[in-house]
């Protein structure tokens, strides 16, 4: 597995495997892998012929400069685990590398209503810090094809959205969340969660379970108020939104017959933020 830190070591390793016809993959991350990046990895792998991962911690899209110093860097157990995945090639830069002008570089692109719903109301601009470094890790890979993770369901919407936008000829697949065995889906931020808030973030995928289990038995205003009436009375569980919405606007469903619905939510569980969704249908 070769290691890149700049823009041009990558593009020199890449050059001659386009040439020879070689299919491109791309897994963008921050690092801090666990299995549902490596399922990103494998998935990859059944679409490409060269998989290169991208580790960077973009400064740009965290709204918050605690989360951004408390992000974990475990770089070491990183590389080890996308040697056994056979990963092919890691880019990882830094700032300065990708923020060659300074992190508050412009960047601004329309990117719909939906950037400002959901994850959009309550982290102002953190999609266009998605979009602009995913734009630059898109320019230095070239590639065919590109992983995200349903896990981050609005990211994916915005990646596409910005993808029109430049009109870029890269085929974007979105991989299933993965999930521990008791349903909490996998999340670099889940190291954060005490014993205690490890028990409690469980409501976070029963709630959404319950919307596809019941689905046909109630009205979608009343799955949504039995959803979050689940969350009441767990200490130290905060919710930010419960939403059932279209998953092309993001805008709360106005019935049951629309096809492509989707159950979002996001909570504080101690001081961790939490998001996870389930495909309704
Ligand atoms: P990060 O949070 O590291 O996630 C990298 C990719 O892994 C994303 O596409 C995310 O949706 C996916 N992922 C995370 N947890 C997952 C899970 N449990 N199951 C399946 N896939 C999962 O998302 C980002 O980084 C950044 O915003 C990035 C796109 C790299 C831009 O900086």
């Amino acid at each position: 597995m070769e290691i890149f830190k700049t823009k041009a070591a990558l593009k020199a390793f890449l050059k001659p495997l386009k040439a020879s016809g070689k299919k491109i993959a791309l897994v963008p991350t921050m690092g801090a892998l666990h299995n549902g990046h490596i399922s990103l990895i494998k998935v990859a792998q059944q679409n490409a012929d060269i998989i290169i991962c991208s580790i960077f911690v973009n400064p740009t899209q965290f709204t918050d400069p605690k989360d951004l110093e408390k992000y974990p860097r475990p770089i070491e157990h990183d590389l080890a685990m996308l040697q056994d995945a056979g990963c092919n090639g890691v880019f990882m830069p830094n700032v300065e590398e990708m923020y060659p002008a300074g992190a508050d570089e412009k960047w601004h692109i329309d990117l719909g209503n939906a950037e400002f719903l959901l994850e959009g109301a309550f982290r102002k601009g953190h999609y266009q810090g998605v979009t602009q470094i995913v734009k630059k890790l898109f320019d230095a890979v070239e590639p065919d094809v590109a992983m995200f993770g349903q896990k981050d369901f609005q990211q994916v919407l915005m990646i596409k959205n910005m993808l029109a936008h430049f009109n870029l000829p890269i085929t974007i697949i979105t991989c299933p969340i993965i999930r521990e065995d008791d349903g909490l889906a996998m999340s670099s931020r889940n190291i954060h969660l005490t014993l205690e808030d490890r028990k409690h973030s469980l409501v976070l995928s029963k709630s959404l379970q319950f919307v596809l289990d019941h689905f046909d038995e109630y009205t979608l205003a009343e799955l949504e108020t039995k959803a979050k009436a689940l969350y009441d009375g767990i200490d130290g569980v905060a919710l930010d939104y419960f939403t059932i919405a279209n998953g092309d606007t993001l805008e709360p469903a106005k019935s049951k017959a629309e096809d492509n619905l989707v159950a979002l939510v996001a909570a504080k569980v101690g001081s961790t933020r939490l998001i996870d969704n389930m495909i309704i249908k």
